[in-house]
């Protein structure tokens, strides 16, 4: 049903998961891509966004545009979080369907599932329990998401699918120590500590939190496998299953990089939650893998953050 012809609008394009997308489906010879950048189109605007999928007419789209940030940004702005990434899912969502778009794949986070649930965790625990506090308002946004696609799929029976990635790294990943994440803040890190002649590298809590990370191309190719796939549910968790202590992660990184100084462990701060990992049994049994290693995929994403440092 898709061809390399079809119009594929991504939403969210220059964002990390946007871009990764965009590059792959060249890659792949997909020839009629579209992209807007909020200020060319701002998808809390519902005129707008409805306007332009007049004008566009898109068969796919990919929703990666959200208002994204760690716990301090969610801490500080509740309101936006919940409004933002409401407005902009319920625009392209209602959009697409509106104008018969085929296919539309909706990113949302593992956040969306409850703090205590069982480990690994499964699509079935969604609404299981209470959600983590400091990132609630982004949840309760992408769960309404979630249940958008799976009442379109219950009510008008179009293969619209919600993908729930794991901790994501690689190009045009956020650097920002204030905002970022744990990856891409150790590389940072590490990279200036080496720069300031191997100083001294403080790392927040004990590190034995458990995590899995995923390289951003493998989720693209998730994506792009979900757009040429017909898919019979309406949720799929998406993750490496590559399941690494920060501890570990940290010496990783540090020995890619080359730095030879001291790692401090500051006990005075929180670990955060002592495991977190997706099972993506569910997406796996229809064909798609990750595989992208940590190793690899860590090396890659160093080249790319030296090359942009030094442009
Ligand atoms: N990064 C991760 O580790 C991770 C993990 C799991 C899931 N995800 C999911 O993947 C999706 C994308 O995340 P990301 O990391 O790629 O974020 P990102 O790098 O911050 O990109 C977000 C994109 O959204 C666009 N956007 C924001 N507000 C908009 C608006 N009002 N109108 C139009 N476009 C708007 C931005 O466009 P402009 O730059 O033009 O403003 C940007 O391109 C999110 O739904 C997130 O939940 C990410």
């Amino acid at each position: 049903m898709i061809s390399k012809s079809s119009k594929i609008y991504v939403a969210g394009h220059k964002g990390m998961v946007g871009s990764a997308c965009w590059r792959l489906l060249e890659k792949k010879g997909f020839k009629n891509l579209i992209g807007k950048s909020s200020n060319e189109l701002d998808l809390k605007d519902q005129q707008v966004t409805k306007q332009f999928f007049k004008e566009e007419k898109p068969e796919v789209v990919i929703d990666a545009a959200a208002k994204v940030g760690g716990i301090w940004a969610n801490n500080h702005y509740p309101y936006e979080f919940l409004m933002d990434n409401m407005l902009i899912q319920n625009n392209l969502i209602s959009s697409s369907l509106k104008s018969d778009v085929k296919k539309f794949i909706f990113l949302g986070s593992s956040c969306i599932y409850p703090k205590m649930a069982p480990q690994p965790l499964k699509e079935e625990c969604l609404l299981s329990g209470l959600l983590e506090p400091t990132n609630q308002w982004y949840a309760i946004a992408k769960i309404s998401g979630v249940k958008l696609i799976e009442a379109i799929r219950t009510q008008f029976k179009k293969d619209y699918v919600a993908l729930m990635p794991t901790n994501l790294y690689g190009p045009g990943d956020n650097y920002d120590l204030e905002t970022s994440h744990v990856l891409p803040a150790l590389l940072r890190k590490f990279h200036e500590a080496k720069q300031n002649n191997h100083a001294p590298v403080t790392i927040w809590g004990s590190g034995t939190p458990l995590r899995e990370f995923m390289h951003v191309d493998d989720l693209a190719e998730a994506v792009v496998f979900s757009m040429e796939n017909n898919l019979e549910e309406s949720l799929y968790n998406v993750g490496s299953g590559e399941e690494i202590t920060i501890k570990e992660l940290a010496l990783l990184i540090q020995e890619i990089i080359g730095h030879k100084g001291e790692i401090i462990w500051d006990k005075s701060k929180p670990n955060g939650t002592p495991r977190k990992l997706l099972d993506s049994a569910k997406f796996k049994n229809l064909g798609w893998e990750s595989i992208v290693s940590l190793q690899n995929g860590i090396k890659m994403t160093y080249s790319n953050f030296i090359e942009n440092s030094l442009s």
